[in-house]
């Protein structure tokens, strides 16, 4: 049994487990990136932790092998395409991730349907000599049912207004051991664009909160999953917060 409007502290998978078929109308997500798998003499290596090139995250090392890595998003993937209609997956091009990436796109390019680039505005000067700056992210669309074209069953917008490149500024901190988080505009460009009043949105890795807070304002119904309990109380603390926002107007 599944309870829309509400957050689930467990794994997405658990949670995908219980939703029915095609009962999501939009995902909005963006994992955690493997920010701390590095390679020491041409081998993946996990063991070291760079804490300030790392995303900070409260109880995990974000450094899983590469295949393992690939198997749990192809596994959540699959998933996420049997329970909903449209996913927007934001992810970043890091060394712990890359791999896994390219293989997912390879594997699933029946589903996927088109990639948005998030452009923030500036890049963090790369860790290592010769390495690009990452100033991108991201957003690879996946449709279960009509990926062959480029054309959104539901898309709000007029033709030739809206681009593939978006520029939007890092997202603001909603907690101090939370550093990975969606900015608002950008959930919110999702939304007014590619759902209606009313549609179930659904974020698996729910992090501080964000796709349910900007559905929630946009009168769009929403379900998360989050695996750490400190950011599940971050999440309903903003949401409930939200809520005597809404009854005060
Ligand atoms: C990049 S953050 C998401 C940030 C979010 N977009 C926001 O605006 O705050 C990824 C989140 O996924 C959570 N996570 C990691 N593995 C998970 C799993 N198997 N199921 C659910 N959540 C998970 C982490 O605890 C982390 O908060």
């Amino acid at each position: 049994m599944i309870e829309i409007n509400k957050i689930y502290n467990e794994s997405c998978l658990e949670t995908l487990s219980r939703i029915p078929d095609n009962s999501i109308d939009l995902v909005i997500t963006s994992p955690p990136y493997n920010m701390n798998l590095r390679i020491r003499n041409g081998k993946y290596c996990s063991r070291q932790i760079v804490k300030e090139f790392s995303t900070k995250y409260e109880n995990f090392d974000d450094n899983i092998p590469i295949e393992e890595y690939y198997k749990f998003h192809f596994k959540v993937l699959k998933e996420l395409l049997r329970t909903s209609n449209i996913i927007f997956y934001n992810i970043q091009i890091v060394t712990g991730s890359k791999r896994a990436i390219f293989k997912i796109i390879g594997e699933l390019s029946d589903y996927l349907k088109d990639i948005i680039i998030w452009d923030k505005g500036y890049a963090q000067p790369a860790m290592a000599q010769n390495v690009l700056n990452r100033r991108t992210e991201l957003i690879l669309i996946f449709d279960a049912k009509d990926a062959i074209s480029r054309q959104f069953k539901k898309a709000n917008f007029k033709r030739g207004t809206l681009d593939d490149l978006w520029l939007i500024k890092r997202g603001k901190k909603i907690t101090s051991s939370h550093s990975a988080v969606f900015p608002e505009e950008l959930v919110k460009n999702i939304i007014e664009n590619f759902s209606d009043e009313g549609d179930l949105i659904y974020d698996p890795f729910m992090g501080t909160g964000t796709t349910a807070y900007v559905a929630k304002l946009l009168n769009r119904n929403y379900l998360g999953s989050e695996l750490t309990s400190r950011y599940y109380e971050v999440i309903n603390k903003r949401l409930s917060e939200l809520k005597c926002q809404i009854s005060f107007y």
